[in-house]
């Protein structure tokens, strides 16, 4: 039984067909799946926990929600043992976003008859995100090979990062980082990145696409930048540095005027609400690629 923890899970062929599944039910194709999922989320979301429902629930599955405030964990019950539960009570899926990294997580999955869906554990992966951002660049721009693409923040702290990375570089982009140097990973050049920006305006000059990330407070254990508003100055998407900005995106939930100016989120180059709309077909093509 397939599941999807981690991008380095897929081969190329894979994410192929995943995108092809996507793009199917986008244009309205694509059968239902008689099955039900587990929605078990232990940290706050928007648009991922609701995307996977919505798009479980438009092909015709069964959803069960939990909150982690709400489950057994709360009385000291492991992950583990909680999926076992998931197991025991004969669900299909289980979508799970958990604040610790899942290790090991291919001995984990692979215990378990359950298809699990990653939505984001810890630092280490985010999937679903890295395939909807694939899936955006490819839409808009056809083929991504060449591309030059920038991640600006937070990038220590970024599972969103740490998926879109390998999927960008899989399909010929090149990829590079800017952000605070307290923010950039000590093994940043196991990503296979093209460059360290230390300067914003550079990077921007350089990237077809920025991707912004968000400042993730409640994971910084010390303080990595003097002020958020210094912070904006020096790496936020201005005003001025929209006019020279090419395309931009980032995954949501945006801090404004923080990563982003306030009124720079929905704009002509602003890939960020198509992100959100792809949610939907691209967790319906992952929920579908694991039933086969
Ligand atoms: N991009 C993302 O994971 O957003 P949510 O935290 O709202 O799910």
């Amino acid at each position: 039984m397939r599941s999807l923890i981690s991008v380095s899970d897929l081969k190329r062929e894979e994410i192929e067909e995943i995108l092809r599944l996507a793009k199917g039910f986008k244009e309205g194709k694509g059968e239902k799946i008689s099955a039900s999922v587990v929605l078990f989320f232990a940290e706050p979301s928007t648009r991922t926990r609701l995307s996977f429902e919505k798009s479980a629930r438009e092909l015709g599955m069964e959803t069960y929600l939990v909150s982690s405030s709400e489950s057994s964990t709360v009385k000291g019950e492991s992950f583990y043992d909680t999926l076992k539960t998931f197991e025991g009570l004969g669900f299909d899926y289980v979508v799970f976003r958990v604040p610790f990294v899942l290790f090991p997580y291919t001995e984990i999955a692979d215990s378990l008859n359950l298809r699990l869906i990653n939505a984001g554990d810890g630092t280490h992966q985010h999937p679903s995100q890295g395939l909807i951002d694939l899936f955006t660049l490819t839409e808009h721009f056809g083929d991504i090979k060449g591309l030059n693409i920038l991640y600006v923040g937070d990038i220590k702290h970024s599972r969103v990062f740490r998926s879109g990375a390998p999927l960008f570089k899989m399909f010929g982009a090149k990829v590079s980082v800017c952000g605070p140097s307290t923010l950039i990973p000590r093994d940043i050049k196991v990503f296979g990145i093209e460059k360290v920006f230390s300067s914003v305006d550079e990077g921007i000059e350089w990237a077809d696409v920025v991707i912004w990330l968000r400042l993730q407070k409640e994971r910084q254990k010390e303080n990595y930048i003097p002020s958020e508003s210094s912070y904006f100055k020096r790496f936020g998407l201005t005003p001025e540095r929209y006019e020279k900005v090419k395309l931009y995106m980032h995954p949501g939930p945006v801090n404004r005027n923080v990563d982003i100016s306030y009124d720079l989120l929905y704009t002509e180059k602003s890939l960020i609400q198509k992100q959100v709309e792809n949610g939907i077909p691209v967790r319906k093509a992952i929920y579908k690629f694991l039933w086969t």
